[in-house]
């Protein structure tokens, strides 16, 4: 994303509904929006981040209807899965195929051997993204002052050379 795209960011970061089991508080403005967008320290290290989410059919300077990628988490050394949509465009299978296009990025391009995603039990939707992606319930652990299921994925083997 970059500045430009403040408004849209801010549409989704700031829905009473796409925030509600993201354990931040709905975004104050679109300045706020813009400022987050133009310090994202990431993109320098470790060198991804969250992408903004467009509708293929409307090409890849539409304006984001969501975020989803990954994200480095420094307090454990992890790789967290995250996404976001506006609610008009849920239930179509969006952001599982955003995600299933994060996690082969992160596997075959970045070469991570795990890649983990926190959700609050009562994000229903969420959990069931995660179980479509193939992860796996790991554990619960307290993340940010709340209670969240820990699921993880590993990188798929590659099969190994034949002997000759
Ligand atoms: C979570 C979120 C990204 C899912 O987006 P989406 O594009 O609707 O996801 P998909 O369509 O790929 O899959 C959603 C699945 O959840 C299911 N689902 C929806 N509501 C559900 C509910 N209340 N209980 C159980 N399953 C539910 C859908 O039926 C679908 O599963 P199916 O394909 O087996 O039918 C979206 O709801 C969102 O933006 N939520 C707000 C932000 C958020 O909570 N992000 C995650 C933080 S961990």
């Amino acid at each position: 994303m970059t500045p430009d795209d403040a408004e849209a960011f801010f549409r989704f970061n700031s829905h009473p509904e796409v925030m509600r089991y993201t354990g931040e508080p709905p975004m104050a403005s679109i300045d706020a929006a813009r400022e987050a967008i133009e310090h994202y320290p990431d993109w320098d290290d470790p060198g991804y981040g969250r992408w903004g989410c467009v509708l293929r059919s409307e090409g890849s300077t539409a304006a984001p209807i969501g975020f989803c990628g990954l994200k480095y988490l420094p307090e454990t050394g992890e790789v967290d899965i995250g996404y976001r949509l506006l609610p008009e465009y849920w239930g179509q299978g969006l952001a599982t195929e955003a995600a299933r296009a994060t996690l082969d990025y992160g596997f075959s391009t970045l070469r991570l051997s795990e890649i983990v995603a926190m959700v609050l039990p009562a994000n229903a939707s969420s959990i069931r993204v995660l179980e479509k992606l193939g992860m796996v319930r790991a554990d619960d652990i307290t993340y940010e002052g709340q209670t969240v299921q820990r699921w993880v994925i590993t990188a798929p083997q590659t099969p190994s050379t034949p002997q000759a």
